[in-house]
């Protein structure tokens, strides 16, 4: 493992393409990750062998169907250590699931005054839902800054805490500099406070470089999103108490959340199936069960092992590069294989531009996280994002791209 090349790249067809006459150097799973070959196989083998709608045909392959899509939610809870797959909600991806807590579980029990407590580096998915939801009824939403080392300050939080405090949301592993905050002190800190307060972790770009437990974390919510975790774009997925979710009225009505219908009034199914309204993301969901047999059969641990050994060898080689400005924490046991940077010489976008002739893909601009820029002082960074097929080769050609910005720009 300590070789820097990755054993799993080969399961990557497009990481055997090339960009620009280069060989695909894919620095930004961040944003969304490349899929397996054994992903790819599952989903067009449901759709080549497989295929019908779901929970409603009495015939054999709809049945199978059925039951390969609720193995999956299965699957899910092992991941991430939930109690049951009923805690298991299927969502389009990590923004619903945090709309969803908002419109349904915040909107029926905050009020006006009421205050939610998010922080300076949340994506804009844990920033806009709480802000439409200020709009509707009133919510008031404080943040917690950060200190000088970019880490999320904890003193200022634990003042930030009211008798008016209802909710908490934070992100596990920030996407724009990868710091890995401590979500389960902030946890223990706020049942301290107020076990009422419920606590929503964004586990976006958590579950996919770590091991998680959700219990074990004493998480009310936790959601993350498929495409990130090597599964296919449109599914995610809401992680919710059993008795909260139960609590919560549906956030969209249709087909196969209800009992019964009349015009008389409706009753709806039990948690978690009265949230999924009409025809789920069925091909999707397969997928994302794939992905998760994926990443479970290597193991959380070999990743986070490979891409922190990357991360570490990145950091060294970034040292020749003069003008660098690292964003976020030094200290690679705390941050995730994510490299937030600027360059005195180039702008962003520069920097992007010329990286993408050399075959290397990296994200410029903002990562959807404004507010977190503006703290900065920014408008944006480059941002290389590892994944568990990235190779020191993938280093190398990233730090040879930036010795040819300095060369361009310098
Ligand atoms: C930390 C974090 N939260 C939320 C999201 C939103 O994910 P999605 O666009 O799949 O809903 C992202 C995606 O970049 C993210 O990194």
């Amino acid at each position: 493992m300590t070789n820097l090349q990755s054993p799993w790249r080969s399961d990557f067809p497009i990481l055997q393409t090339q960009m620009n006459g280069k060989p695909l150097a894919f620095l930004d799973s961040g944003a969304s990750a490349q899929k397996p070959q054994a992903v790819i196989d599952a989903m067009t083998q449901v759709m080549e062998q497989n295929y019908s709608n779901i929970h409603r045909g009495l015939y054999a392959v709809s049945q199978k169907l059925t039951e390969d899509f609720e193995n999956v939610r299965s699957k899910v809870a092992g991941l991430i250590g939930a109690p049951s797959d009923k805690n298991i909600v299927f969502t389009r991806n990590s923004t619903e699931g945090i709309n969803l807590v908002a419109q349904s579980w915040a909107r029926n029990n905050l009020q006006k005054g009421d205050e939610i407590i998010i922080t300076e580096m949340e994506h804009h998915a844990n920033i806009v839902p709480w802000q439409i939801l200020a709009e509707q009824i009133g919510v008031v939403i404080k943040v917690i800054p950060f200190t000088h080392e970019v880490t999320l300050d904890l003193e200022a939080f634990k003042d930030l805490l009211s008798d008016k405090t209802k909710l908490v949301g934070v992100v596990e592993i920030s996407n724009a500099l990868g710091t890995i905050n401590p979500v389960e002190d902030i946890i223990k800190t706020c049942r301290a406070f107020n076990p009422e307060i419920k606590v929503l972790i964004d586990g976006s770009q958590g579950v996919v470089h770590r091991k998680v437990n959700v219990t074990k974390m004493d998480a009310d919510f936790y959601i993350f999103t498929g495409h990130k975790l090597y599964g296919p774009s449109g599914i995610g997925v809401l992680y919710g108490k059993y008795d909260l979710l139960e609590s919560m009225p549906p956030y969209q009505g249709g087909g196969d959340m209800i009992e019964r219908v009349s015009f008389n009034g409706t009753t709806y199914r039990e948690a978690p199936y009265k949230f999924e309204a009409g025809t789920p993301a069925i091909v999707e969901v397969i997928g994302l069960g794939a992905a998760i047999d994926y990443v479970q059969n290597i193991g959380m641990d070999k990743i986070a092992a490979h891409e922190a050994a990357l991360l570490n060898y990145a950091m060294q080689e970034l040292q020749q590069i003069e003008g660098f400005t690292l964003y976020g924490v030094l200290d690679t046991s705390k941050k995730a294989g994510i490299i937030s940077f600027t360059m005195d010489e180039a702008h962003s976008s520069d920097i992007g531009m010329v990286l993408n002739q050399c075959g290397v893909a990296v994200r410029s601009g903002h990562h959807c996280c404004m507010p977190l820029m503006s703290a900065l002082g920014i408008d944006g960074t480059t941002r290389a994002s590892l994944g568990l097929y990235n190779n020191k080769d993938d280093i190398d050609a990233f730090v040879a791209g930036l010795k040819k910005v300095q060369d361009l720009f310098g």
